[in-house]
């Protein structure tokens, strides 16, 4: 084998190395730990008790259950009654409950939703609070 073949074959691996690595660096940036949902909102703020609907670990993995049942019984129950969350009433609502709390829903819900690629379509219909920051 002539050197000048060698060059082009070392030349032509490190154009290969450099290809099948791209998808690597663009997730570089991606691979890390899940979004930490903020908290920091005034409603939340101004709890005594800083609790949800249920404890933290129930409503991350039964959130989308809490709000079937609560839509079935607004919707085909009409119970609209309040719910109580640290002495304060709330309403079973997506847009006046849940967002009441969590009224920094691209920061809170959007965040988790695009990591987990989960995209609730409850949005074609319900107003989402207005937020200034993307
Ligand atoms: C096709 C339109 C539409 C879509 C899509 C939709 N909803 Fe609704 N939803 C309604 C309507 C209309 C009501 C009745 C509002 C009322 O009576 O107060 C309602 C009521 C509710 C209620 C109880 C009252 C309230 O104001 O929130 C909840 C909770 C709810 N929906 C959750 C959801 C969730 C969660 C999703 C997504 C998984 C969703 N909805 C998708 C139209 C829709
Ligand atoms: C009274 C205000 C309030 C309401 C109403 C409320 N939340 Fe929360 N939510 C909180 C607080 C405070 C926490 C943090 C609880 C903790 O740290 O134990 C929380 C935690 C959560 C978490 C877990 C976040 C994490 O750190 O993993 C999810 C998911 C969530 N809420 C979704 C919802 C949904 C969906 C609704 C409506 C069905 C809702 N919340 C209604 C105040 C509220
Ligand atoms: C801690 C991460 C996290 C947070 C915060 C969070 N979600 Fe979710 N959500 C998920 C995951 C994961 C799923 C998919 C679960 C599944 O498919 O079993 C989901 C699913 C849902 C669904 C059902 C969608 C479907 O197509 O089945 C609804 C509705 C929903 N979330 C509403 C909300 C709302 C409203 C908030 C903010 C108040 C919120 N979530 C905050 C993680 C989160």
């Amino acid at each position: 084998m002539k050197l000048y073949d060698g060059g082009k074959i070392i030349f032509g691996l490190i154009i290969f190395l450099g290809l099948i690595t791209i998808p690597f660096y663009f997730n570089a940036g991606k691979a890390v730990a899940p979004p930490k949902p903020k908290l920091d909102t005034p409603v939340i703020q101004a709890l005594a008790v800083k609790e949800c609907v249920k404890p933290k670990e129930i409503m991350r993995a039964e959130h989308m259950r809490i709000l079937d049942d609560w839509r079935n019984s607004v919707v085909r129950e009409d119970d609209r009654q309040k719910i109580v969350i640290g002495g304060k009433e709330f309403t079973k609502s997506l847009q006046n409950g849940c967002l009441k709390c969590h009224s920094n829903k691209k920061d809170f819900c959007d965040k988790c939703h695009t990591y987990m690629a989960v995209n609730p379509y409850c949005w074609d219909c319900h107003f989402t609070p207005k937020e200034n920051k993307s």
